[in-house]
């Protein structure tokens, strides 16, 4: 959701936050704005639309300040326009607020607010805090307590930062359920929702943790919770470079990404392979093995693409460990009070680990005394914290607010699991091995697909005219059609749905015509048969096929418009292959109609809203 960052120190903040704000753009980017403190007095600059629009109204200008912070906005109350944009003013203008999350209570907040005298200039929930704070400092109270007492009214969540121009030399953020951290300099300060803003400045960063407000100057920081209690923070290093968050000079990060993962892939395994003995080694689980090879019932929670990561998941532990697996979407999980045993582990995947749904659903499960299990890319999130053990995916930092290589690595990292649980259950050594052999030649199969780029590219061109799509898998690639219609739909906007092949008999065929292109996920496996089967039906009906199909399949150019073949490798590792040539499909057909792939309207990269 909404991108936050802060400066205090002694340069001009403008460049600072700018440059900041475009990192995070991929958070959201409906509107953006910038408020700081010059000559003793509060100013706001913002607008409609992206950064890059901002950037040209400062320029504009002749400020300078030294402490000034700034929001890329991901709209949630109030349309995206220049009035709902941050930061906002208090009335009397001495002090400017942004804000990343939702103030669920705001309606009556702000029915109270007008009856003390204050009036709303915005339809946000926002604005409501920047008056609920003024109340406080009327009464001559300082900014920190008046936070903190503002704050103590208020539902929802909240990643806040801060400036008050009778204060000038301080900025104060807080933080429930939207993530907030400090980058500490020399001599300045730095404050962000994430740390991709940041390591351009510092590579030593506080998190602040639900329920912490804290002042930053430019030479230090005090931290308090909520209720006034003194806290000490840890500083951390982060290893996270500005290489990882560049283009590399690709056009866009999603294709950069998605070129990346034959590296990001090997990223996931590496280390953690273990040939002699057929297994893996997952350091974050270790200690936990024992338990979590005896649950008598997993459940994989997660939100979009994760959330398919974890169906294959399923398939996975179904299939190797023999114990039962539920997956859930966090948002329901989190309010449907679910059964929770205390011999389940609950696994939670997230690329971000900040995801507001998931992190409620693991706060929930906690709470139910249930083993919780984090399988998350950013180091040090809110989820990789809050789990009791993890494993890290190590796809590198994803920037396209499509994910592509996380999911892959997420995929990976599951089967590591599986294998390990296997190897510790009941699987022979001699099968172990060759799962690790499989494992090894993934990365060099994913560049082998890569290299079709061009010849899928020239597939999409006949689709981008296109109203609808159908894809269709089964088994192990019944998930990789939901992501395969997930992608185009994303960057995209063609309306697709992803179907069991089987299943599409029960409504999908209706739809079927000679404009409904069809994606098949039809590698030779178990199941090819009966998928061969469901292309005959669509082709009766005269659809278009796009079949993702093996590099030994001669058959399947009979019948299908379009094939696309892939290497082959064990069933629970061909998802990482056969996801490639759909991610590249959705990304050329959205780069042929023009769009920002990247960006794509409406949609943001971590979801910290519920
Ligand atoms: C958003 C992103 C998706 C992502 C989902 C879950 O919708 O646009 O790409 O799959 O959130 O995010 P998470 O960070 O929890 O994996």
């Amino acid at each position: 959701m909404c991108g936050i960052v802060g400066y205090i120190g002694s340069k001009n903040c403008i460049p600072v936050i700018l440059e900041g704000l475009k990192r995070l753009e991929y958070r959201g980017y409906d509107s953006a704005g910038i408020g700081f403190i010059q000559n003793g007095s509060c100013n706001v600059i913002k607008n409609k639309g992206k950064v890059s629009l901002l950037e040209k109204k400062i320029y504009e200008s002749s400020y300078s300040p030294t402490i000034g912070l700034g929001h890329t906005r991901w709209a949630t109350h109030g349309e995206p326009n220049e009035i709902n944009a941050h930061p906002h003013y208090n009335t009397d203008r001495s002090l400017v607020l942004i804000h990343n999350g939702i103030i669920e209570n705001y309606q009556t907040l702000k029915i109270s607010l007008q009856k003390q005298g204050y009036k709303f200039v915005s339809q946000t929930d926002t604005e409501v805090l920047a008056h609920l704070i003024d109340s406080f400092l009327k009464k001559g109270i300082n900014l920190f307590k008046s936070v903190r007492l503002a704050l103590a009214e208020v539902d929802g969540t909240y990643g806040l930062a801060i400036l008050y121009d009778k204060e000038p030399e301080k900025l104060v953020v807080a933080r429930k359920g939207s993530p907030l951290v400090i980058g500490i300099g020399e001599g300045e300060n730095y404050v962000a929702s994430d740390v991709s803003a940041l390591i351009a400045h510092t590579s030593r960063v506080v998190y602040i943790e639900d329920g912490e407000v804290a002042e930053v100057y430019s030479d230090r920081f005090v931290a308090k919770t909520i209720l006034d209690e003194d806290i000490v923070k840890e500083v951390h290093q982060v290893t996270m470079t500005l290489e990882e968050i560049d283009r590399g000079g690709y056009e866009t990060f999603m294709l950069k990404e998605i070129m990346e993962q034959p590296e990001s892939v090997l990223n996931s395994m590496r280390g953690r392979l273990i040939y002699e003995d057929g297994t893996a080694k997952l350091g974050g689980i270790d200690h936990l093995l024992d338990r979590i090879s005896k649950t008598k019932r997993f459940i994989i929670t997660a939100c979009g693409t994760s959330w398919h990561a974890g169906l294959v998941g399923e398939y996975m532990f179904e299939q190797f460990l023999r114990i039962p697996t539920e997956v859930e979407y966090a948002s329901e999980f989190r309010y449907r009070n679910p059964i929770i045993q205390p011999d389940d582990t609950i696994l939670f995947i997230s690329q971000s680990g900040e995801t507001a749904d998931s992190l409620a659903a693991l706060r929930e499960a906690k709470r139910k005394g249930a083993l919780v299990l984090g399988i998350c890319n950013v180091v040090g999130s809110s989820i990789a914290r809050e789990s009791e053990a993890g494993v890290y995916i190590h796809a590198g930092p994803e920037i396209g607010v499509a994910s592509t290589k996380a999911f892959t690595s997420q995929l990976v990292v599951l089967a590591l699991i599986t294998l390990v649980l296997a190897r510790k259950r009941d699987m022979s050594l001699v099968d172990g091995r060759s799962i690790v052999n499989e494992f090894l030649k993934i990365p060099e199969k994913i560049k082998r697909i890569l290299e079709l780029n061009r010849d899928i590219e020239k597939v999409a061109e006949n689709f981008k005219d296109s109203k609808n799509f159908l894809y269709l898998g089964r088994g192990y690639n019944f998930p990789v059609a939901l992501e395969g219609a997930l992608k185009l739909k994303e960057i995209s906007y063609i309306h697709a749905e992803g179907y069991p092949a089987a299943e599409m008999k029960h409504g999908p065929i209706a739809l079927v015509d000679e404009n409904m292109p069809v994606v098949f996920i039809a590698p030779k496996d178990s199941t090819y048969e009966k998928i061969i089967s469901n292309v005959e039906e669509i082709k009766a009906r005269k659809g278009k096929i796009i079949a993702i199909a093996s590099e030994q399949d001669e058959h399947i150019g009979n019948l299908a418009d379009y094939v696309i073949k892939i290497p082959d490798t064990i069933r629970m590792l061909m998802p990482i292959l056969t996801v490639i040539p759909l991610q590249l499909l959705a990304y050329h057909i959205a780069m042929k109609k023009g769009l920002n792939v990247d960006q794509p309207r409406n949609l943001a990269k971590s979801v910290t809203v519920e």
